[in-house]
């Protein structure tokens, strides 16, 4: 498992980590908005650095072999590290780099993020995207190393601040009751931050292949991919973690009516995403235009859709199934 490392000095805290792990050649790769606003608290360090153009689109083979021969030119070989300092993006796309350059050198993960930080930058889910399709190429490799900073928080946009809490309570919501505790406490915001990332983790060293129990953490994907993947094709792309409140919105009404989890829970994890994401909408006026994409969900097996879903506040259930049918009807019922 990578080591993680939680710091308000993240200058020095690279800059011991690699002393004592005897790293001699490191290679920052960062995107332009974290060029711009994250290389600044490690530019003491005086590494060499590949940037890519921030957003999705850079998440593409032609990227990829860009920074591959960035790497040639720079004499990257074996003992390099490559150090990821972005959001998802950049983690996913320089994990995906690192673990193919070479067949595989050693990577860092610096997420930025806050959503990187909870979630994208733990985990050792590295790739990029093709066709139009997400995530369709890529790797399972661990990082050595994942440096978790709140530093960074301070020049990220309100709108990836605020959707990202999403993620937050859905790890909250499905494993770890008395994080959602915090969170319903106003608690600390880097001790959520760390419980989070720990409670991840921890899933992640069960279940590194995501065969089973870290498909807890899909809890409000099903739903919510399927919603983001609908604004994407109309053009309006909306933010992740805002298309998984939508998402853990429509998921949640089926816990309640399966009795997974009772009333007072519903409210609990509604009246959370309410706080910290503002309102959020159920989307349900556009089911029959998502359907499709939850119809050909890379989840589903034997026609079946597949949920994670809370079981009660801290604890969930996952590879629940339900038929397309089964959906329909229950729309049709006003149940979702
Ligand atoms: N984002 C969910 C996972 O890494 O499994």
């Amino acid at each position: 498992m990578p080591e993680l490392v939680f710091t308000k000095t993240i200058s020095e805290s690279l800059r011991q980590y690699c002393a004592l792990s005897k790293i001699t050649n490191a290679i920052v790769l960062c995107d332009t908005n974290t060029q711009r606003c994250c290389l600044p608290l490690i530019a003491e360090l005086n590494l060499p650095v590949i940037e890519c153009e921030a957003g999705e689109n850079s998440k593409s083979f032609e990227e990829v072999i860009r920074i591959i021969d960035k790497l040639i030119d720079l004499k990257a070989d074996r003992q390099t590290v490559l150090i990821n300092l972005g959001g998802g993006m950049v983690t996913d796309l320089g994990g995906f780099v690192a673990s193919i350059y070479k067949r595989g050198i050693p990577f860092i993960n610096i997420p930025t993020s806050l959503l990187g930080m909870v979630d994208a930058g733990i985990g050792g889910k590295t790739g990029i995207d093709y066709l139009n399709y997400k995530n369709i190429v890529g790797v399972f490799k661990q990082a050595n190393a994942i440096f978790i900073s709140t530093e960074f928080l301070k020049t990220l946009p309100e709108e990836d601040y605020k959707s990202a809490w999403s993620e937050i309570i859905k790890t909250a919501a499905v494993a770890n009751e008395s994080l959602f505790e915090l969170i319903e406490s106003d608690g600390n915001l880097d001790e959520i931050i760390k419980q989070c990332a720990l409670t991840k983790s921890e899933l992640v060293e069960r279940d590194f292949m995501d065969q089973n129990v870290r498909q807890l953490l899909n809890f409000g994907h099903t739903f919510g991919h399927a919603y983001e993947s609908y604004f994407l094709e109309i053009d309006k792309p909306i933010k992740h973690g805002f298309a998984v409140a939508y998402g853990m919105r429509i998921e949640l009404k089926i816990a309640l009516f399966i009795n997974n989890i009772s009333a007072n829970e519903f409210e609990r994890i509604n009246k959370l995403l309410n706080e910290k994401l503002g309102v959020v909408e159920d989307g349900n006026d556009l089911f029959n235009l998502y359907l499709k994409y939850i119809a050909s969900d890379k989840k589903n097996v034997d026609s079946n859709v597949i949920f994670s879903l809370p079981k009660s506040i801290g604890k969930g259930q996952y590879q629940y199934k339900v038929s397309i049918e089964q959906l329909k009807k229950w729309k049709i019922e006003g149940i979702i």
